[in-house]
C-alpha cells in the first residue's frame, strides 16, 4: 500500500503514530447495526436517531437521491426512517410536499438536497424532526420572464413525533421578491438546523450575498427572528453565516442564545453567538478562527462538558493543516458564565491524519459512561482514504479529554464504509440498556451505522496493608523458616447506574513492592508456583457488595533497605465473558469498567518498616562542611600549574539514619577529579564517581558511602583531591564548586540549611616571563681614517631580543615596548635611524612592520619608562604558551652627525653597550653604553 516517493513515504509514516487507545471505550463495536439506502443517494449524509414510544428510528438523509418515480422530478433527495430491529432492517421513504407557498411562489424541487441536514426536539420521548432541502426554489418569476433567477429560498420540513405528517417552513420567501442575492432571495434556509424545546434554528448562509444569516422560528410565540447585517456590519458579504447553528445557556443557565458558524469570514472562520431580541438576533460573543482556510466554524456543538449548567462550545475547522494537508481540528471553548469563552490550551487532533477532515461533525453524546460529564463524539469522515473515522471524547470537571478513549474507523466495522463519520447523531437508547446508542453516517457507502453503547460498571477497590512492619517479629513460616510476613488485603465494590445484570468476574494482578530500589532486589514475594513478585486472582462481584480477598506477602531474607517505603499495587479488569446465544432482540452488550480522569483500573498503598527514631518522621539531620586546600598556600590557583586542590569535608548526621546517603559536588570541567583520600579507619567508606551533565559543561561528582547507611550519629571525613589542567580555553575568574548532600530519607526543613555549600577560588594567570638581547656587531671603531668625511659613516646596528614564557599560564597579549633614545644628551642631534623591525614568535611566521622614511631622532643614553626623550617601539606577540619563546629583530642605523660630537662619558649600565671609536690623530676607544629599554606591557 505504500510506493515509493517522499509523499508517499510521509503519508505512511504517519500512520504509524495513531493514538493507541484502550479497547473501546465505551461503544461496542462487534455488533453494530448497518443501514443501506438506494444506491448513489448519498443516504446517511445526515443522519438522527428518534424515538415515538417504543418504536425507535434511525432517520437518514440521502439528499442526492432520485425522486419517488410517481413524480417527475430531478434528484430532489429524501428522507429515510428505518426500523431499529434486528434483521431484516427496512427503510421507507418520509413524505414531503410543498403544496402551496404563496403570492408569489412556485417551487421546484429538481436537486433540492433534502436531507441535507436533520434535526430534532430535545428528549429521549418523541418530539418533531426537521429535515431541511436547502436548495429548494421558488421559480415564480423566472418562469414569467426568462431575466430572472430561481430564488433558492431553502425550504425545511417539521414531521410529527411519529413521521407520519409533515409541514413545511419557507423562512426565506416573501410576495414579490425576485433580486438573486439580495436579501433572503437566495438565503438556502435549512443547510444546518437545530431544534430546542420550542426553536427551530435554520441555518442561511446565501442570506445578502452570502454575508448569510441564521434564523429563529419560536413554535410558541410564533415569532420570527433573524440576523440582518446590523448597522454594525459585524458580518464580512461572503461569510456563509449559518453555516453550522446550535443554541445552548451561554449566558446563564436558564437563558437560551443561538450559535451560528461563518466560516468563510475574512477566509479564517468565525463564530457567533446571538441573543434573540424579538425580531432581531443580537451578536453577544464571537470566536475568531485564527487559521486561513481552516473551514472554522463549519460544525459547531453545543455541550455543557464539565457539568456547570453553562453551555460549552466545541467548533470545527476540518480544512485545518497541521504538518500535511487537512487533518482537520476541534477548538474547545469552556464557559466561564456570562457567555465568557475561553479556549481550552489544546485542541482536539484525532490521529492527525492526512487529509482526514476530523472535525467535519461534532455530536454531543450525552453521558455516555455515567461518570456525570457528556461526552462527545467528533468525526473525521476523510480518514484512511475516505474510509472515515469517529473519535470519542470524554467530558471531565476541567472540560474535556485531551485524548479519544476510542477510535472507531470504518474500515474496522468491515462493511466496506465509505465516508464513515460525515454525520452523527445521539440521544436515543435503541436497545433499551438505558445507555443512549449512536449513528454514524457513511453517504459514499449509502450507509449509516448505529453503535450502541455498553453498560458501565464502577468499581471501587481498596488496598490494605499493615500500619508498619515489624522486623523482629515473624508471624509466618516458611520452608520451615520463621519468617516476617503480612496480609495484603484487597477489596471491590462494584456497581452500576443501570447495568442489572450480573457483573461476574474481577480479575486482578497484583504486585509487591513496586518501588523498591533498582540496585535492591524485590523485599517482599508471595507463594505460588515458586517465589513470586506478583500474584493474581479472580473474585466474583456483586452489585453493591464488598468483596474481599487477601494475599500473605513474605519478606525475603536478605533486606538491605528498611528505608524506602514499601508499596504494592492492585491492577484489576472484568472477565471477558463470550456470549454464544442467540437472541430474539439484540445481543446484549458486555459490561465495561468505568474510567475516570487518568485512572487506569490501578491503585497503590504503602507501608514502612519500623523504626525507632529520636525525630519526628524519623528525620535525618546531616551537615555538611568543608573547605578548599589550594597549593603554596596561596589564596588563587594559577591557571596551568597543574596542582593539586584539596577539598576538606566533613559529614555529620546527628539525626537518624540516613539511606543511601549521597554526596555531589558540581564543578566546571576544566578541573579534573583525581581521587578521595579518605582514613581506612573509618568503617564508612566512601566511592565516588564523576558524571559529565548533559547540556552544561559542568561535572557531577557523586559520592556513596560503602555502608549505604550513615547511621544516626555517625561521621566521615572525606578529603577528595581535584587537579586543575590548563585547557586552552580556560580562563581566570572566580571558579565555583557547588555541594549538595542528600539521602533517601526525609530530612525537615529545618535542617537543609547545612546541607549544601558553595566554594569558589579564583584562577589567575600566573606568569613569568624574561626578556633578554643582544647587538651585533658589538663594538666598531671610529676615527681611524681621517681620510673619509665624518658625514659617510654610517653604522649598521642588529638588536636581537628573545622573549620567553617560562610559565606557568600561558602570558596573554603579550607586549613588548621597546625605548629607542632620541636624542645624544646634551647635543640636540638625531641619534639613529630605525631600518627595520620585525618579530617572530617560535613555530609563527614572521611579523613584520614597515618603518618607511620614519626618521628617529638623537637620544640619550638610556631611557626610563615614559621618557619622552626616547622613541617607543611596540610589538604586539599576541598569547605567548608556556615554553614559547618570540624573537624581535631590530635593525637601526647610527646618525654620522652623532659621531663628530664630544665623547661622553660611560654609564654602567646593564644593556646593549655600542662602541664609538673616536679619533684625534690617535687611535682611542670609547665606549658608551646605551640603554635600550625594553618592557613587557
Ligand atoms: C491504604 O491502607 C490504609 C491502611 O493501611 C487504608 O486505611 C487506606 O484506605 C488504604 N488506601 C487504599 C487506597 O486502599
Ligand atoms: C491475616 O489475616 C487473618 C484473618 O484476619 C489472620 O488470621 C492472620 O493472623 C493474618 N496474618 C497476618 C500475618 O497478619
Ligand atoms: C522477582 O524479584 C527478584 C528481585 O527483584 C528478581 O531477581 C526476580 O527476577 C523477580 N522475579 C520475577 C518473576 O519477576
Ligand atoms: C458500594 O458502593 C455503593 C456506591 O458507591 C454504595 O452505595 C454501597 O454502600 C457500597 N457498598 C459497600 C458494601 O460498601
Ligand atoms: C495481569 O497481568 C497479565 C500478564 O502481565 C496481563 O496479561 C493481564 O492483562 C493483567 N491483568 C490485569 C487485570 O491487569
Ligand atoms: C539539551 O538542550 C537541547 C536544546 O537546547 C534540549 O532540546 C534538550 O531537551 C536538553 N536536554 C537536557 C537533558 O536538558
Amino acid at each position: 500500500m505504500c510506493s515509493s516517493g517522499e509523499s508517499m513515504r510521509l503519508l505512511c509514516s504517519l500512520v504509524l503514530v495513531l493514538v493507541p487507545l484502550s479497547a473501546g471505550y465505551s461503544l461496542d463495536v462487534e455488533h453494530s447495526l448497518e443501514f443501506s439506502g438506494p444506491s448513489s443517494s448519498w443516504f446517511g449524509y445526515s443522519v438522527l436517531l428518534h424515538r415515538h414510544g417504543r418504536q425507535t428510528w434511525l432517520v437518514a438523509g440521502a439528499p442526492v437521491a432520485n425522486g419517488s418515480s410517481s413524480l417527475p422530478v430531478r434528484s430532489p433527495g429524501g428522507v429515510y426512517r428505518c426500523n431499529i430491529t434486528p434483521e431484516p432492517r427496512t427503510c421507507k421513504r418520509m413524505h414531503t410536499e410543498v403544496s402551496s407557498c404563496g403570492k408569489t411562489c412556485e417551487g421546484e424541487s429538481d436537486h433540492q438536497w433534502l436531507g441535507v441536514s436533520l434535526s430534532r426536539q430535545p428528549g429521549e420521548e418523541g418530539g418533531h424532526v426537521l429535515a431541511c432541502a436547502h436548495r429548494w426554489k421558488n421559480i415564480f418569476y423566472s418562469t414569467k420572464d426568462f431575466q430572472s433567477n430561481k430564488l433558492p429560498n431553502g425550504v425545511c420540513f417539521s414531521f410529527s413525533s411519529d413521521l407520519e405528517t409533515s409541514r413545511h417552513y419557507i423562512p426565506c420567501y416573501t410576495d414579490h421578491q425576485r433580486k438573486f442575492g439580495e436579501n433572503y432571495a437566495s438565503c438556502q434556509a435549512g443547510i444546518s438546523s437545530s431544534m430546542t424545546e420550542d426553536l427551530v434554528i435554520m441555518g442561511a448562509p446565501g442570506t445578502s450575498y452570502w454575508t448569510g444569516s441564521v434564523i429563529v422560528y419560536n413554535t410558541s410565540s410564533r415569532q420570527i427572528s433573524a440576523y440582518g447585517n446590523d448597522e454594525t456590519g459585524a458580518v464580512n458579504f461572503g461569510s456563509y453565516l449559518g453555516y453550522s447553528v446550535g443554541a445552548g445557556h451561554f449566558l446563564s443557565p436558564s437563558s437560551e442564545e443561538v450559535v451560528g458558524g461563518a466560516p468563510q469570514y475574512n477566509q479564517k472562520g468565525k463564530v457567533f453567538i446571538f441573543t434573540i431580541d424579538n425580531s432581531r438576533l443580537r451578536i453577544v460573543f464571537e470566536l475568531p478562527g485564527k487559521e486561513f482556510g481552516s473551514y472554522f466554524g463549519s460544525s459547531v456543538s453545543v455541550v455543557d462538558l464539565n457539568a456547570d449548567g453553562l453551555s460549552d462550545l466545541l467548533v470545527g475547522a476540518p480544512m485545518a493543516t497541521s504538518n500535511t494537508r487537512e487533518e482537520g481540528k476541534v477548538h474547545v471553548y469552556i464557559n466561564e458564565g456570562q457567555v465568557k469563552l475561553v479556549e481550552a490550551e489544546f485542541q482536539l487532533t484525532g490521529s492527525s491524519s492526512y487529509a482526514a477532515r476530523f472535525g467535519q461533525s461534532i455530536a454531543n453524546l450525552g453521558d455516555l459512561d455515567d461518570d456525570g460529564y457528556p461526552d462527545v463524539a467528533v468525526g473525521a469522515p476523510q480518514e484512511d482514504d475516505l474510509r472515515g473515522a469517529v473519535y470519542i471524547y470524554n467530558g471531565r470537571k476541567e472540560g474535556i479529554s485531551a485524548a479519544p478513549s476510542q477510535r472507531i474507523t470504518g474500515s474496522s466495522l468491515g462493511h466496506d464504509l465509505m465516508m464513515f463519520g460525515q454525520s452523527l447523531s445521539s440521544g436515543i437508547d435503541v436497545d433499551n440498556n438505558k445507555y443512549k446508542d449512536v449513528a454514524v453516517g457513511a453517504f459514499l457507502s449509502d450507509s449509516a451505522v448505529i453503535l450502541r453503547a455498553r453498560p458501565v460498571i464502577q468499581v471501587k477497590a481498596s488496598l490494605t496493608l499493615p500500619d508498619q512492619i515489624d522486623q523482629q517479629v515473624a508471624l509466618c513460616r516458611d520452608r520451615g523458616t520463621p519468617t516476617v510476613c503480612f496480609n495484603v488485603t484487597i477489596c471491590f465494590n462494584a456497581t452500576s447506574k443501570h447495568f442489572k445484570g450480573p457483573i461476574g468476574i474481577l480479575k486482578y494482578n497484583l504486585t509487591s513492592d513496586l518501588i523498591h530500589k533498582s540496585s535492591f532486589p524485590h523485599r517482599f514475594y508471595f507463594h505460588g508456583n515458586g517465589s513470586l513478585n506478583s500474584t493474581k486472582g479472580d473474585v466474583k462481584t456483586r452489585h453493591g457488595r464488598l468483596t474481599c480477598t487477601t494475599h500473605i506477602a513474605y519478606q525475603r531474607r536478605d533486606v538491605k533497605d528498611i528505608y524506602t517505603p514499601i508499596q504494592f499495587e492492585v491492577s484489576y479488569g472484568l472477565r471477558e465473558t463470550t456470549q454464544k446465544h442467540v437472541f430474539k432482540t439484540f445481543p446484549p452488550l458486555k459490561p465495561i469498567l468505568q474510567q475516570s480522569a487518568g485512572q487506569r483500573h490501578t491503585i497503590t498503598n504503602q507501608t514502612r518498616f519500623a523504626r525507632s527514631c529520636s525525630l519526628g518522621n524519623c528525620s535525618t539531620n546531616m551537615q555538611l562542611s568543608s573547605h578548599l586546600v589550594l597549593p603554596d598556600q596561596q589564596d588563587f590557583v594559577a591557571l596551568g600549574s597543574a596542582q593539586t586542590i584539596i577539598l576538606k569535608t566533613f559529614l555529620l548526621n546527628s539525626g537518624d539514619d540516613a539511606f543511601l546517603p549521597r554526596l555531589t559536588l558540581r564543578f566546571p570541567d576544566n578541573i579534573h577529579y583525581v581521587k578521595v583520600l579518605q582514613n581506612v579507619s573509618e568503617n564508612n567508606l566512601i566511592s565516588c564517581d564523576v558524571m559529565k551533565e548533559d547540556n552544561s559543561t559542568d561535572v557531577s561528582l557523586t559520592c556513596m558511602v560503602s555502608s549505604l547507611v550513615l547511621p544516626a550519629g555517625s561521621q566521615v571525613s572525606p578529603n577528595i583531591i581535584t587537579e586543575l589542567s590548563v585547557l586552552i580555553m580556560s580562563s581566570s575568574g572566580d571558579h565555583g564548586c557547588n555541594w549538595f548532600l542528600r539521602s533517601d530519607n526525609y530530612e525537615m526543613e529545618k535542617y537543609l540549611h547545612d546541607n549544601a555549600m558553595s566554594l569558589s577560588f579564583p584562577l589567575k594567570y600566573g606568569v613569568n616571563v624574561n626578556i633578554h638581547g643582544f647587538v651585533s656587531p658589538t663594538s666598531f671603531l671610529f676615527g681611524d681614517e681621517d681620510t673619509i668625511p665624518a658625514e659617510c659613516y654610517s653604522e649598521k646596528l642588529n638588536y636581537t631580543f628573545k622573549v620567553l614564557n617560562s610559565g606557568p599560564s600561558r602570558s596573554v597579549d603579550t607586549v613588548v615596548d621597546i625605548r629607542l633614545p632620541k636624542i645624544l644628551s646634551p647635543h640636540r642631534h638625531k641619534l639613529q635611524k630605525v631600518i627595520s623591525l620585525k618579530w617572530k614568535l617560535l613555530g609563527l611566521s614572521q611579523v613584520s612592520i614597515p618603518v618607511g622614511d620614519l626618521l628617529l631622532f638623537v637620544g640619550t643614553q638610556f631611557c626610563g619608562r615614559g621618557d619622552e626623550l626616547c622613541e617607543h617601539l611596540i610589538c604586539r606577540l599576541g598569547n605567548l604558551d608556556v615554553g614559547r619563546d618570540a624573537t624581535i629583530l631590530l635593525e637601526v642605523t647610527l646618525n654620522p652627525a652623532v659621531l663628530l660630537q664630544e665623547p661622553v662619558e660611560m654609564h654602567k649600565h646593564t644593556g646593549i653597550p655600542i662602541e664609538f671609536c673616536h679619533s684625534f690623530h690617535k687611535r682611542i676607544i670609547i665606549i658608551i653604553i646605551m640603554f635600550v629599554a625594553v618592557y613587557l606591557l
